[in-house]
């Protein structure tokens, strides 16, 4: 069964191939990263327009990497949410319509959920990916780390999942980039505090990791104060310094040292919740996902601390992608119904 998968929850605009939930035949990402850098974030209204403009040639140009054509797709998938609701809108319609007019059945998905599905990816023949040789073994633990989710998810079969922990205020993703624009270090902040990082002392300032009343949850607001008040004292100023200001005001060193000592205390908030729920729950196997999956500080952490491998994908799968959506449209599809072409909304807020 091959299914064409189709992602545009925030800036990527993606259309992919994969069959039978495991072979990647095509993945293709277009991205406005470029008009937002511009900005630190990513501007809604731009993204949107984007989309429209990348959507049909980037399917386009799936079909045409996996040697197919639509006679040879089996079924549309697409992500219903979370997102932007301008950018859902024109991944959402774009299916919708071609669902209709080339008669296929539609599946529309969790974004979040399906970034776990990356790791199902096992074969491919396209240059330069570098995929796991087994599937994940279930129950699956899954840490998903990304620009708009912390989870840490239990799934015992597909489709059947147990939320155990997430984010009580901002993702980890999320954090990174605000602590990159405070260093004045550009957009997405996840690569650029990585680079940054590696320059820099991360025993050098001591920062604090939130309590929690429920263990698996976690919270990263405080962190990112902390880094900010931090990053204040350092250049000599106190509390009510703008934040837009420090920048310049502190040295390449300074910097380094504050975005090592972030990442330090980040990636050891998550490593222990995802040991910690691994000694609890014993799963069969343990899996990362998301944008921050692709850090590499984060994956050898994880290598370090737990006692059985962590599986994570590619890093072009970490990131937004229309292969995962097309794999988990694949499992989906053995156990629901196809969504009503006619009918399928998008979900800006929608929770696993
Ligand atoms: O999964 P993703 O592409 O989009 C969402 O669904 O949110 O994740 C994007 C997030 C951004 O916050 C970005 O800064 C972060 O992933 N990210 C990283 C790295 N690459 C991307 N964070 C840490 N280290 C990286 N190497
Ligand atoms: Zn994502």
């Amino acid at each position: 069964m091959k299914i064409l998968g189709i992602e545009s929850s925030a800036d990527e605009t993606s259309a992919a191939v994969v069959e039978d939930g495991h072979r990647l035949l095509s993945n293709v990402v277009a991205t406005s990263l470029d008009l937002h850098t511009f900005y630190g974030g990513i501007v809604p209204e731009i993204a949107a327009r984007s989309h429209i403009e990348s959507i049909i040639p980037v399917i386009e140009e799936a079909l045409k990497t996996a040697k197919t054509d639509w006679a040879g797709i089996d079924a549309i998938a697409v992500t219903k949410g979370p997102g932007l609701m301008g950018s859902l809108l024109v991944g959402v319609l774009t299916a919708r319509t071609l669902a209709i007019t080339k008669d296929k059945p539609l599946y529309g998905v969790n974004h979040v959920e399906a970034h776990v599905y990356a790791n199902f990816l096992t074969d491919t023949k396209l240059p330069g990916y570098q995929l796991a040789i087994k599937q994940p073994k279930f129950p699956v633990l899954a840490l998903i780390v990304s620009g708009g989710h912390t989870q840490l998810v239990l799934f015992k079969n597909h489709g059947d999942y147990q939320l155990l922990g997430q984010t009580r205020d901002d993702a980890v993703g999320e954090a990174y980039d605000k602590v990159a624009k405070l260093l004045g270090l550009p957009y997405p902040g996840g690569p650029s505090v990585a680079v940054a990082a590696r320059h820099g002392n991360p025993r050098s300032i001591v920062l604090p990791k939130a309590k929690m009343s429920s263990k698996y949850d976690f919270s990263f607001s405080g962190l990112k104060t902390a880094v900010l008040r931090a990053a204040q004292e350092l250049a000599g100023k106190d509390y009510t310094f703008p934040s837009s200001g420090l920048s310049k005001a502190l040295s390449k060193a300074q910097k380094a040292d504050l975005a090592a000592s972030f990442q330090y205390t980040a990636i050891e908030t998550l490593v222990n919740a995802l040991a910690g729920a691994a000694e609890e729950f014993e799963p069969g196997s343990v899996v990362m996902a998301g944008g921050v999956a692709a850090n590499l500080d984060l994956r050898k952490k994880a290598e370090e601390t737990l006692p059985t491998p962590v599986i994570y994908p590619d890093i072009k799968l970490c990131t937004d992608n229309a292969a995962m959506i097309a794999a988990l449209a694949y499992y989906r599809s053995a156990t629901q119904p196809a969504d009503e072409p006619y009918r399928l909304g998008v979900f800006p807020s929608l929770s696993m």
